[in-house]
């Protein structure tokens, strides 16, 4: 048996209570799924910035109704430290998600993501110490790498911040390990994601990842644009990854493996050029006006790193980390998503 397994096995046996921030987005969305699917108690926090009311009727859709009526929704926002001291009230683990993601975003609005994400972050670590929370893990990000040189890139070795947005995911590893060493006691676990993908992921709008603006765009048979020349590179890292990371992260009794931060990948490289073709291959079947289908390349983009691979050693040894999807298995089920759920 492996680690999740027992993880997934010791929920469905003793139930808790969760919080998600950021439960209307496409992770936090995930994570509800999950949890209600092992008879988990949720309570979720969201503002709609970003995520949508959608993603949460998706999630009542999949799910028993008897599972559904442990879930908990507060429209708040974790700028108000008040909204995140109501939402922390119980709750035995904390998978912070809440943000405003996005390099490009970041370098047209610095104020809002820092609100967003560092005062944010600070008033869920406050409430959440006072609480009494057992851990508080978070989404920090692959983009702390910065412009580090090495490859794949290892935790303890970070370079200088690149956007907005990496400052800020850095400083909330800061203030969480700050947090751990000044209130002895709470227990964090930061989990830095490069490239989710994967169901309910926003196709839309000027800040939306590559991947679901790529299939959606592709479905409509529209104008693709790759940045540069193809060749940048990312460890794509689809979701059941991710969610299979935060239940391992919440629930290690190993005192080595919290107040750490892992990556959370593949430790896998794929170029934009491979995945367009991936992508482009798997829909040919389903549409075949993609068979002569050819991108357009344009401008580098600002505040993007060139090659993003991520070692994942750490998560694997401290943390049982198993993946089980690989990009290309990731991708059929996300695209069997999206071809029901893109409106053409
Ligand atoms: N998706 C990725 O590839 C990726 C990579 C690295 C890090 N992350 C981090 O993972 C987390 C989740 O990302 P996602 O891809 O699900 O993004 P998302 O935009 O789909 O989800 C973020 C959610 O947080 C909510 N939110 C934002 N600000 C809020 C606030 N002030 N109060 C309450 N709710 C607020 C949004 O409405 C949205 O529902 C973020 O912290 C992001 O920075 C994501």
């Amino acid at each position: 048996m492996t680690k999740y397994q027992s993880a997934q096995q010791h929920l469905k046996e003793h139930q808790y209570c969760w919080l998600i921030t950021g439960v209307a987005g496409f992770i936090g969305s995930n994570l509800l799924e999950a949890l209600l699917k092992l008879n988990q108690r949720v309570i979720g926090l969201d503002n709609f910035s970003t995520g949508y009311m959608h993603n949460l009727n998706l999630v009542k859709e999949q799910v028993e109704v008897q599972a559904w009526l442990n879930f908990k929704f507060i429209e708040g926002d974790i700028r108000q430290l008040e909204d995140c001291r109501e939402a922390c009230c119980k709750v035995d683990y904390v998978l912070h998600h809440a943000a405003l993601g996005s390099v490009p975003r970041s370098i047209e609005a610095p104020i809002l993501t820092n609100e967003n994400n560092i005062s944010g972050f600070l008033n869920m670590l406050v409430a959440s110490r006072d609480a009494s929370v057992k851990r508080f893990v978070y989404a920090a990000s692959s983009s702390t790498y910065g412009d580090h040189p090495d490859s794949p890139k290892i935790e303890s070795m970070i370079g200088r911040p690149l956007s907005p947005y990496a400052v800020t995911k850095y400083v909330n590893e800061l203030y969480a390990e700050v947090f751990s060493s000044c209130y002895g006691g709470i227990e964090s676990i930061g989990l830095r994601y490069f490239n989710v993908f994967g169901p309910r992921q926003d196709p839309n709008g000027a800040y939306a990842a590559v991947i679901p603006q790529w299939i959606s765009v592709l479905i409509k048979g529209q104008l693709l644009r790759i940045n540069g020349d193809g060749e940048t590179s990312r460890d794509f890292c689809y979701i059941e990854n991710v969610v299979q990371v935060n239940l391992l992260a919440s629930l290690t009794d190993d005192p080595d493996a919290v107040n750490q931060v892992y990556n959370v990948a593949l430790n896998e490289r794929t170029s934009l050029n491979r995945l367009y073709e991936m992508i482009r291959s798997l829909l040919v079947r389903k549409f075949p006006y993609l068979k002569n289908h050819k991108p357009q390349f344009v401008a580098f983009r600002e505040g993007d790193v060139r090659h993003s691979q991520a070692d994942v050693s750490k998560a694997i040894r401290l943390l049982g980390y198993v993946p089980t999807h690989r990009i290309d298995e990731g991708l059929k089920q996300a695209l069997d998503w999206y071809i029901v759920h893109v409106v053409t």
